[in-house]
């Protein structure tokens, strides 16, 4: 599956505790994620570290081990390194709603207006919630017999 080769090259990536520390690199989503959602990000996500808000997702800078196997699989381009320019607010927004929206590991199906808004500028002021969207829990009941959705939400409580 997919999904566990990307785990596999993860591990091999993983740096030790002792030079994790030191990261400081992560990625971002920014603006172009809004009203898209397309969620291929989360499927190749090796350490799970994508969160869902109403209509646009967030990665923790923490847990990102900069990978970069998302960045290609955004259709809109929405994940890009914090070593692009004017990133920085952001690196902040990303920061901020990971620790307060639910964890989302396994894809969803996209907004049905998600092509509508590809290329739109502004999303941000026109579009942006801070509302947190299911995590995983809408995922679980699709997953069946066969598959076992991650449990859902919370590494953290919600506030
Ligand atoms: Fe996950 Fe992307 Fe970070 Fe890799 S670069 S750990 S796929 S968020
Ligand atoms: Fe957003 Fe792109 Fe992921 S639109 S949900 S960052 S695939």
């Amino acid at each position: 599956m997919r999904r566990e080769r990307h785990r596999a090259i993860a591990q091999a990536i993983v740096p030790p505790p002792s030079l994790a520390k030191e990261r400081m690199m992560t990625y971002v989503v920014n603006e172009k994620c809004i009203k898209c959602k397309y969620m291929d990000c989360v499927e190749v996500c090796p350490v799970d570290c994508f969160y869902e808000g109403e209509n646009m997702l967030v990665i923790h800078p923490d847990e990102c081990i900069d990978c970069g196997v998302c960045e290609p699989e955004c259709p809109v381009d929405a994940i890009k390194p914090d070593t692009e320019p004017d990133l920085e607010q952001w690196l902040e927004l990303n920061r901020q709603y990971s620790e307060i929206w639910p964890n989302i590991t396994c894809k969803k199906e996209a907004p049905p207006d998600a092509d509508a808004h590809k290329d739109e500028p502004g999303k941000f002021e026109k579009y942006f919630s801070p509302k947190p969207a299911e995590g995983d829990i809408d995922t679980a009941s699709a997953a069946g017999a066969g598959e076992v959705a991650s449990p859902a939400v919370d590494k953290r409580q919600n506030p």
